[in-house]
């Protein structure tokens, strides 16, 4: 590791709890790879301290901040400014030092974006399952509807949260791009195309490792490309479904590296390399005992 010495710029991560992120890997790495002399530490933050945290971090000359859960919501009340999209979802990941105070961003959608991407997979002009309402799965039909997807269909277990998320979406870029479904309806998507599914509900989190929201192979006949946003596991129910069913299937492992390269390029004013971004990416894989 770099010499800390008296120019070593400090970044971090504010959260509750902070103690399993793999973020000071991503970050560090990346340091370490490009000769920055910058070192990134977890901070453990205690509820009702959120605010005294960002003030105390931009007293400290702290270069740029990671934001997790629970405090997405709660440090937006802190900044100085908000990007329009992380405004519109209403979570911030990523603070960047500017002039007078923080400014926030959401990365973890733009993260998603570039891994979407990285594995050829399209949001433009696409028709979409999203499965969710929940914060996570608001964000992604935000997501889509800001890169033009033709279609959301967007199931959830409470269908009155999926119709605020469409409506909420649809008056925002202005079509009608969100349709609400109760998620046990999944039967009225249309059966004559395939489509790409976005799992962002919580449901086959670890330990819950053989759960799914949905168990129904005619559900899974659809879908030509399954990407879960959980990575813990990293073969989900969700995603053995979609495969037994001749789709390709990917967990979120790849957003989690992407919304600490966007973070990281933010703090640096920089571009990390595409080699760089892969060689951290195997080694959060190691970390994870994952093999492919
Ligand atoms: P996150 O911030 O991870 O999105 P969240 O806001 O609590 O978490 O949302 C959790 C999502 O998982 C919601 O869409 C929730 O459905 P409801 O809106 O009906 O609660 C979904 N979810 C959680 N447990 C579920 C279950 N057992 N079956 C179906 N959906 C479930």
């Amino acid at each position: 590791m770099q010499q800390i010495d008296g120019y070593t710029r400090l970044c971090g991560l504010i959260g509750n709890p902070v103690e399993h992120t793999m973020s000071p890997m991503i970050h560090n790495t990346l340091a370490q790879k490009e000769g920055r002399n910058l070192v990134y530490v977890p901070f453990h933050v205690e509820h009702g301290q959120v605010r005294k945290a960002a003030e105390g971090a931009y007293a400290l000359n702290v270069l740029g901040l990671n934001v997790t859960v629970p405090y997405k919501g709660e440090i937006m009340n802190c900044l100085k400014a908000t990007d329009a999209m992380a405004e519109r979802i209403g979570a911030v990941n990523t603070l960047v030092r500017t002039d007078g105070g923080y400014k926030g961003y959401n990365t973890d959608m733009m993260g998603l974006y570039r891994a979407l991407c990285s594995e050829d997979i399209r949001l433009e002009g696409e028709e979409i399952i999203l499965l969710g309402a929940g914060g996570a799965a608001r964000a992604v039909a935000f997501l889509c509807a800001s890169k033009k997807a033709a279609r959301v269909y967007l199931l959830n277990r409470t269908l009155e949260k999926a119709g605020q998320v469409a409506e909420e979406v649809n008056r925002t870029y202005g079509y009608e791009c969100v349709a609400p479904i109760r998620m046990e309806e999944y039967a009225r998507i249309p059966s004559d195309k395939k489509y790409l599914a976005i799992q962002a509900t919580n449901v086959g989190l670890y330990p819950n490792v053989e759960d799914a929201v949905i168990t129904d192979t005619d559900f899974y006949a659809k879908i030509h490309t399954g990407f879960d946003l959980i990575y813990r596991p990293s073969e989900t129910k969700f995603m053995t479904l979609v495969r037994e069913n001749g789709g390709q299937a990917f967990h979120g492992l790849k957003m989690l590296l992407y919304q600490g390269v966007i973070a990281y390029e933010l703090w640096n004013d920089t571009r990390v390399s595409e080699e760089d971004a892969l060689a951290v990416y195997e080694k959060m894989k190691a970390e994870m005992g994952i093999k492919d």
